[in-house]
């Protein structure tokens, strides 16, 4: 078996040093799928750093990232790499965005790394060792349903399910304290590892968007499933319903089940 205790502080050694790409002030954007969804050319540079220098660690793994398709996915150890998460708020300016890597081992993740380069927050957890935030452990809120903050989001990329979020996040704001739109699922996933939020939706996302905070979040004490309570996988698009514990969990999925009866897309990566 490979020692991640080890491997995970090289990773961690990596993903600072990419620091240098994403500090550099001069990057060019490009629209992708639609007009709101972008890339930079930090995006690229920072997922072509992280590939060379990850697969020096594990010559064998393979790679699922975001930028340009690279999906190879059928070794044993597979990284999954979302190189800027939160693309709109970098190209903006606006501190909240990660660099996001996990490590499947047989399409399971043994370590999650999310580290938000503006704010100086890294995260990391090894599987069955806790999560940790800039090397102290961190554990979810006790916080009821009723004093929860919620993060969300309103289907950027997919407008056309807009109208369900909507009445998804009225809703749950009607019977929680707050909530939140940061721009980023993975930092507010751990976000919600940290205890800094209590409650999270999101219609649609992808692999390279939890993969990482999803470990995170599991060590800390949270709970993160698909629309009917599945697990989630790591080869196609989800809803994510996640919570600080299991009562709160039901009570946001209850609710979330009253506008999405279904999974209203199907699509493989
Ligand atoms: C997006 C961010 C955003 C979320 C979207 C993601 P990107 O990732 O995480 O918060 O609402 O679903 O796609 O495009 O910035 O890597
Ligand atoms: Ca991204
Ligand atoms: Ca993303």
């Amino acid at each position: 078996m490979a020692d991640y205790i080890t491997l995970i502080k090289d990773i961690i050694k990596i993903v600072k040093n990419a620091d240098g790409i994403v500090k550099k002030h001069n990057f060019t954007i490009q629209k992708k799928s639609t007009n709101e969804d972008i890339v930079t050319s930090a995006d690229i540079e920072v997922q072509n750093y992280l590939c060379s220098e990850l697969k020096k660690l594990l010559p064998s793994s393979g790679f699922l990232c975001e930028e340009q398709h690279l999906i190879d996915n059928k070794n044993e150890f597979t990284w999954v790499i979302d190189p800027i998460d939160g693309t709109t708020n970098f190209s903006r300016n606006i501190s909240e965005c990660v660099i996001s890597i996990a490590l499947l081992s047989r399409n399971v993740p043994v370590i999650g790394v999310v580290y938000a380069p503006f704010k100086h927050y890294l995260f990391s957890a090894v599987a069955g060792h806790g999560a940790k935030l800039n090397g102290k452990r961190i554990c979810v809120s006790d916080k009821t349903f009723k004093d929860s903050l919620f993060c969300t989001a309103m289907s950027l990329y997919r407008k056309e399910y807009a109208e369900i979020c909507r009445d998804i996040i009225f809703d749950v704001y009607n019977k929680c304290n707050d909530f939140r739109r940061f721009g980023s699922c993975a930092l507010e996933l751990c976000y919600l590892a940290a205890g800094k939020c209590d409650l999270y939706f999101e219609i649609r996302v992808f692999p390279w968007d939890y993969a990482a905070s999803y470990l995170i979040l599991k060590e800390a004490g949270g709970v993160l499933k698909g629309l009917n309570g599945e697990n989630l996988s790591y080869d196609k698009p989800t809803v994510l319903v996640g919570a600080n514990n299991l009562e709160n969990y039901e009570k946001l999925n209850d609710i979330i089940k009253k506008y999405l009866k279904e999974l209203p897309y199907t699509e493989n990566l």
